[in-house]
């Protein structure tokens, strides 16, 4: 099996966090745990009994495919301790697509890496929280059973089709390999399968193009080879990585159609990660925003584009593009993201946040229950989302 493979099918325990994982075991004050009334009304407070973990859900058929929960990553660099991934909370169940949204360096990646077991480690650990796949705790597994329940059930899409493909290697032999690897198939009939995918992510002429490399395809195809190789096992979880910020517009719309086409067929769980809002609203369920690390709205898709209840979002949609405002200047957040190992007090966002009062400089907002299904890490979120014409 080459290491491509590995990586593609999340095998790639060996040089990753699999073995820096500082796991907490005190689960600290989760988002949700912190759920306040959408009144925001802090709970009111309890017995002085210590908090208890949350016991893990028994394997159900009703368990949500993926569960994470408080999950938590630093990176030790030079400059200190940066926080990159503070305390995430999100479920996807089989056949949802869950958008993850967010500015550069917001942890999207870092997140996905987690959950997949491929974050680079060190410099990166996972200090706190749980990954249920399937109804099992990914981190409290052990290497090797890790990769059992993980195995060919999640597969990862990456942006750079050109360096996650093995150069050295036919397209036909790389699917393949994972035929003849995990289902000891004969070569013959894994060229056969090999070609079978790449007739069905839409490469012409497959028969005759299952011996050409990597090099040879254009980015568009060679992106359909990648959908191709995270296919090959059947898994019940994708996780695309802005899988087409790389290709042209045209080219981004087929592949994304392709992609929400493969994920009905096969009711697989998708998480696609994006900082193009253009990009996911014809195919999530429901997007996570995130910002410094933390998840700081959640809605279904509609919703959140009809009225976003956090200030962020607000920003992230007035500055798309838009056809009927052409000739206007384009809309900016202004500043920067936090430095990551210096995340101010409070709100993190309340830097350049055109909302912020002074409690947004003392008070770390926690996640409000925003309506049904909705949530927005804001404590004005109510004049946000009335401000929206909600
Ligand atoms: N290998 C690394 N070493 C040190 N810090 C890292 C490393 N990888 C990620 N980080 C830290 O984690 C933060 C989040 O990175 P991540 O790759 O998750 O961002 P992202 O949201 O995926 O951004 P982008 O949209 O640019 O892909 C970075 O800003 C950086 O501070
Ligand atoms: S909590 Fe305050 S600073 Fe943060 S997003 Fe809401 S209004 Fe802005
Ligand atoms: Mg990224």
């Amino acid at each position: 099996m080459t290491e491509n493979d590995r990586e593609m099918t999340g095998n790639a325990g060996e040089k990753t966090g699999d073995d820096g994982e500082m796991t907490d075991n005190d689960p600290g004050v989760t988002d949700k745990d912190d759920l306040r009334t959408a009144d925001g009304e802090p709970p009111a407070p309890t017995a002085s009994k210590p908090p208890q973990r949350p016991q893990p859900p028994p394997p159900t058929d009703r368990s949500p495919l993926l569960d994470v929960r408080d999950l938590r990553v630093e990176f030790h660099t030079r400059d200190g301790i940066a926080k990159a991934v503070n305390g995430v909370n999100f479920t996807v169940a089989a056949g949802q697509t869950l958008a993850v949204l967010g500015e550069s360096g917001s942890g999207k990646s870092v997140t996905a890496q987690a959950v997949m077991g491929i974050l680079d480690s060190p410099p990166g650990f996972i200090t706190g929280g749980e990954i249920f796949f399937h109804g099992r705790d990914l981190l409290k597994l052990g290497k090797e059973e890790r990769r059992k329940v993980r195995g060919a059930k999640m597969a990862m899409i990456f942006q750079d089709a050109l360096s996650a493909l093995n150069p050295v290697l036919s397209v036909g032999a790389q699917l393949g390999e994972m035929y003849i690897v995990h289902e000891g198939m004969s070569r013959k009939a894994a060229r056969g399968k090999a070609v079978e995918l790449m007739e069905r992510v839409g490469i012409p002429a497959a028969e005759a193009r299952v011996g050409d490399y990597p090099h040879q395809f254009s980015g568009g195809m060679r992106q359909r080879i990648m959908i191709a190789m995270a296919l090959a096992l059947e898994p019940d979880l994708i996780i695309a990585d802005e899988p087409t910020t790389a290709l042209d517009v045209t080219v981004q719309a087929q592949v994304m159609d392709l992609l929400a086409e493969l994920q009905r067929e096969f009711t697989m769980g998708l998480i696609l990660i994006t900082h193009d809002l253009g990009v996911v609203a014809d195919v999530a369920d429901t997007i996570a925003v995130m910002y410094a690390g933390r998840i700081v709205e959640t809605a279904p898709v509609h919703q959140l584009y009809k009225a976003p209840a956090h200030p962020y979002t607000r920003g992230l949609l007035d500055s798309i593009p838009r056809v009927d405002l052409k000739g206007q200047e384009l809309y900016a957040i202004k500043g920067l993201p936090p430095n990551l190992t210096a995340i101010p007090p409070g709100c993190p966002f309340n830097p350049r946040c055109p909302r912020a009062r002074d409690i947004c400089r003392t008070d770390l907002p926690p996640l409000y229950e925003a309506g049904p299904g909705r949530a927005s890490a804001c404590h004005f979120w109510k004049e946000t989302l009335d401000a929206a014409g909600q």
